[in-house]
């Protein structure tokens, strides 16, 4: 199988990226998405070699990883923000502007399909089971190293701003109320959180819990979690905001 310059890819992407710029300047909630997308791809490419997946394989699954979030900037741009339910669905905006740009146009058929099904399906709550394998490890792995930043995000966002004081740091979700039981619930019998439940920034973090205890595909992705203590910065959190200690979920 012939390699895929992944390093022409992140040049053709940086290039598309440049042109939101303004007087050389990303807007900022811009840059946290091409920051975001940078831990993205390695996480990728972390996962691709734990999982000792053939070259080709990573070369697959990092360009998808690279190109998931595309249509963020197009979607702030327009909409002026980033929530799918008041915009665009980013994954479906994503997938179009990568297919309409042509980026992926010379590479083999089955590889480009399994980039755009792997960017398309990102945000899914369940994947179609009946895929190509190629497009099925690409998927889940642009799913899992996704999930891997997401924590990441999570934890700069608690660290750097003054969540009891302005809401909209989370949304505007209360701090203090208990985690909801149908939450607990979900989490507990490893099922997906209908997101209508979350109602405190409890349940959010809650949900995460869920995606460590069971919303990773790969091995390699939980030891990474693992290392990067994720779970004990989740259980710390909630038992400072609600007194609930979410080890009995684990
Ligand atoms: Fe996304």
């Amino acid at each position: 199988m012939e390699r895929i310059d992944i390093e022409k890819f992140r040049q053709t992407y940086s290039a598309y990226v440049d042109t939101f710029r303004e007087g050389g300047r990303l807007p900022e909630m811009m840059e946290l998405k091409r920051v975001h997308t940078a831990f993205v791809a390695a996480n990728a490419k972390a996962i691709c070699s734990g999982e000792r997946f053939d070259a080709h394989t990573a070369d697959v699954c990092v360009l998808a990883a690279l190109l998931h979030d595309t249509g963020r900037y197009e979607q702030l741009k327009k909409y002026n923000t980033f929530r799918d339910s008041d915009s665009v669905d980013h994954a479906v905006y994503s997938h179009d502007i990568v297919k309409t740009l042509g980026w992926l146009d010379r590479l083999d058929p089955a590889d480009s399909d399994a980039v755009l099904k792997a960017v398309l399906y990102h945000n899914r709550r369940d994947l179609p089971n009946d895929m190509p394998p190629l497009t099925d490890t690409a998927a889940k792995c642009v799913r899992d190293a996704d999930k891997l930043d997401i924590f990441r995000v999570l934890e700069d966002r608690v660290k750097t701003t003054d969540w009891r004081k302005d809401s909209t740091a989370f949304w505007n979700l209360k701090y203090d109320l208990p985690p909801n039981p149908a939450v607990l619930d979900a989490i507990k019998k490893g099922t997906s959180v209908d997101y209508q439940n979350i109602k405190s920034i409890a349940d959010f973090v809650l949900i995460q819990i869920g995606w460590l205890k069971s919303g990773l595909y790969f091995e390699t992705s939980r030891r990474l979690a693992k290392e990067r203590n994720h779970f004990e910065f989740r259980r710390r959190f909630v038992l400072e905001l609600t007194g609930y200690d979410a080890a009995e979920l684990m």
